[in-house]
Formats: structure tokens, sequence, C-alpha cells
């Protein structure tokens, strides 16, 4: 059968948000590019299967990104001295305007792509900029490297100066059909996301517009909510029927809610109406810890959304953020949520090593389907880790040798294999 075979080594994978497994020297077997389970020893009736003996090595399930900009790849790590909405005037609506220059784009996202299929994520949710073409071919990129996406063509039609934004809510909306129709049928594992940039770059008019859309191409959609207080201020003034930030989403029915799937990033000030909301509508959360610190926006509830039965997963932000490690984000998920208890609610304990591996697999990977474990029936995307770089003198388990990776960045060399959907890329 096609892409059946068996993988032997460390085993480490959440069923639940409270439950990490773990098996020394065990085995996977996968049928069909979906994991049958892990045991302890090899069924008679799996042995002549491919084995891929990893040995010594850690196996754990691919890390899933929520939330990155392909666009701004190329400026990380680079200025990162202001808040949100001078960061966008200054930074970053120039260097995205530079993608209507397609020689640009195909440099900039043959850069981008080859680092995320090298990285430790396995699939990823992505912001394109507002250009179709440059767009499309971002998309050709992700689908050639064998990682599965959902890319969004961005709508801005307001709030920067032309050509930054797009012309009119009318040329927004007509780019964006022009493009589903271009892509309609054209890839396996690279899905549209309709994505409305955020409420201060889309006029009520695109809103509706793109409500229309996503009824009639039954897309998810993604988008930024309640990152930084001046963003937020600004949202009072220019949706002043809204309540809340979330509900000017909710307003053109952009909010999740009747089985529409929907990505909100950051939700640093979600307050207990939003939360509500989200959770009634099921928003998933794409918690971007570093680019929380990196623009001084602040610390998100993390807790308080999991204690709400809100799906949480962890995004980059690449470039708010500088990585496109997940292992780094997933670390500094712990950081951020110990800092949210000691300086703002101590009755909001801290996020464990166990919990913010379940962010970074089973969480974000629910956006996908049956993804981010080992457990029977799940797609099986797997990273084979060695941890050779990072000698220690102790006796340590698995579980140990994986945090210590996490923390140490062993993903930095010690990706040794990696599989997406049952194929093997290296
Ligand atoms: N809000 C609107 N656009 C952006 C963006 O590009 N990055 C971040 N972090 N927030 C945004
Ligand atoms: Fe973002």
């Amino acid at each position: 059968m096609a892409n059946s075979f068996v993988l032997k080594g460390n085993i480490i994978y959440s069923v639940s948000l409270e439950e990490l497994k773990e098996v020394v020297n065990g085995y996977i077997v996968v049928i069909d590019g979906k994991s049958e389970g892990v045991f302890t020893s090899l069924d008679e009736k799996y042995k002549a299967l491919h084995l891929y003996d990893y040995k010594d090595a850690l196996i754990v399930p691919g890390l899933i990104d929520l939330h990155i900009h392909a666009p701004q790849f190329g400026f990380r790590g680079m200025a990162l001295d202001l808040e949100l909405m001078e960061w966008l005037e200054k930074y970053t609506f120039p260097e995205e305007a530079k993608f209507s220059e397609i020689e640009y784009a195909e440099k900039a996202y043959s850069i981008f792509v080859d680092a995320l299929r090298k990285s430790a994520t396995t699939r990823l949710v992505v912001f394109a900029s507002r250009h179709r073409e440059a767009t499309v071919l971002l998309m050709d990129k992700l689908e050639r490297s064998g990682l599965i996406s959902y890319v969004g063509k961005v709508n801005m039609d307001r709030l920067a100066p032309s050509p930054i934004k797009e012309e009119s809510a009318e040329v927004s909306e007509k780019e964006t059909r022009l493009w589903l129709d271009e892509i309609r049928g054209r890839y396996k594992n690279t899905k549209p996301i309709l994505t409305p940039r955020f409420v201060p770059s889309v006029s009520d008019s695109l809103m509706g517009k793109l409500e229309l859309i996503r009824d009639e191409y039954d897309l998810p959609v993604q988008s930024h909510l309640s990152e930084n207080p001046n963003e937020i201020e600004l949202v009072k003034e220019l949706a002043p029927y809204s309540r809340f930030y979330g509900d000017a989403y909710n307003h053109f029915n952009l909010f999740g809610g009747n089985n529409n799937k929907c990505i909100m990033a950051h939700c640093v000030y979600s307050k207990e109406e939003e939360i509500a909301l989200m959770a009634k509508n099921h928003v998933t959360v794409a918690h971007c810890p570093e680019s929380n610190e990196n623009l001084s926006s602040g610390l998100a509830p993390i807790r308080k959304f999991l204690d709400s039965s809100i799906s949480v997963g962890l995004g980059s932000d690449i470039g708010a953020g500088t990585t496109e490690s997940i292992f780094f984000a997933l670390t500094e998920a712990i950081r951020v949520s110990k800092m949210y208890w000691r300086l703002v609610d101590d009755r909001y304990k801290p996020l464990s090593f166990k919990e913010a591996f379940f962010l970074a697999t089973m969480g974000g990977g629910k956006f996908f389907g049956n993804v981010g474990s080992f457990m029977k029936g799940y797609d099986f995307d797997a990273l084979v880790l060695s941890d050779e770089n990072l000698p220690s003198p102790l006796e340590l388990s698995p579980s140990e040798r994986l945090e210590r990776f996490c923390y140490l960045r062993g993903d930095e060399k010690g990706i040794k294999a990696k599989f997406v959907n049952g194929v093997k890329l290296f």
C-alpha cells in the first residue's frame, strides 16, 4: 500500500491538553498515510512493511503554525522598535508593497518556502499580501514543497495610502474572485482562506462583499483580533455598531459560527463578552507570544481561552515574530503565561510544558482535521529529532529530552527527518 510503513524510535505525542504519552523504543505503524497507533512491539502482520529505524532519536508529531505572514519573512529580525499601528505604517506596508513586482516575490517566496520546508512546521496558515499574482506564486511554491497550507490573498481597502491599499472595495472583491477562480482545482495540499487584514484595513462595504464570497466559495476566514490598545480604540471609532472588537467581524458573519471555520490571531485584550462569543462560534485562537512581546502588544490570556474550551494553536507571526520555529513559540507561550500569572492575574496558572506542546501540535492541528497526534486515525505528520548536539550527563526520559530540545533550540541542527500526511519530505 502506498504511504504505509513503520517508524521506530522514542515516541512522544499528546493525547489531550493534560496528557503527553511517551514510548521508549516504540513503533508507529502508518497505513495509507494515517497512524494505526503506537506500539511497544511490532505485530507480525506489520513486519512486511518498510521499517525506518531511527534508533535513539525522538519522534514527535509535526508542528502547526496557525499564523504567519509570508511577505514579512524578508525583514524578520529587524524594525521591531514600534507598536503595531506605527510598525505597519513605517515598515510592514512598504515591504509588502514590493510584492506587486513578481521578480521580488519570486526571490522572497523562494527563501520563505525553503526555510519552512526545513523547519519543524508541517502545516501552516498563511497571510500573503494583497497581490493576486504573487499570492498564486506563493501557493505554487508551497504546493511543490510538500507542506500543507491555507493561504490568503489579503484584503485591505482603507487605512494605508494607495497603492499599498487596494483601490476600492469593488477592486478588492474582483481581485479576490479572480484569485479564487484561478486556483480552483489547482492544488492538493494548498487551500485558500479568506483574509480581511483586520478591521482598520477593511471598509464595511468590503466586509459585506467578503461575507458573500465566503458563502459562495465555502472558505474559512482568518484575521487579527484585539492585539493592541490603539488598534482597539480605532476599531471602536470605525465600527460604532460593535460592542467589542470581535463583534465588528461578527456583524458581517465573519467571526465563525454556523460551522464557518475562523482563526483570529493574538486576542491579547479579549474580555468576557468577546471570549464568550469566540467560544460560542468556535473561533480558533492563534497565539503569537513572541510577536506580542516584540510589538509591546501585551500578554494574551491563554488559560482563560482554554478554560472556556476555545481551540488554541500557536503562530510565529513572522515578521512581528522573528523565527519560524514553533519549538521556540511553544517555549515563549510558557514564558508569557508565567508573566500573565505573575503580573496580571494569579488565578490563571502558567502553561506547563506538556500543555504548550499540545498547543503546538493538537491545538493547531484541529484546524486541519485529525492532525497533531499519533493516535489511531490521525494524519501522519512527524519529525525525527536528534539531540546528539546537546550532550548531557543526565539519564533523561524522552519527554525530558524533548523539553530540553525545545528550550535549547535543538531544531536549528537536529531535525533529521520530516513526514507530512504520510509523505517523507526528507
Ligand atoms: N494587524 C494587521 N496586520 C498585521 C500584521 O501584518 N502583523 C500583525 N502582527 N498584526 C497585524
Ligand atoms: Fe499577524
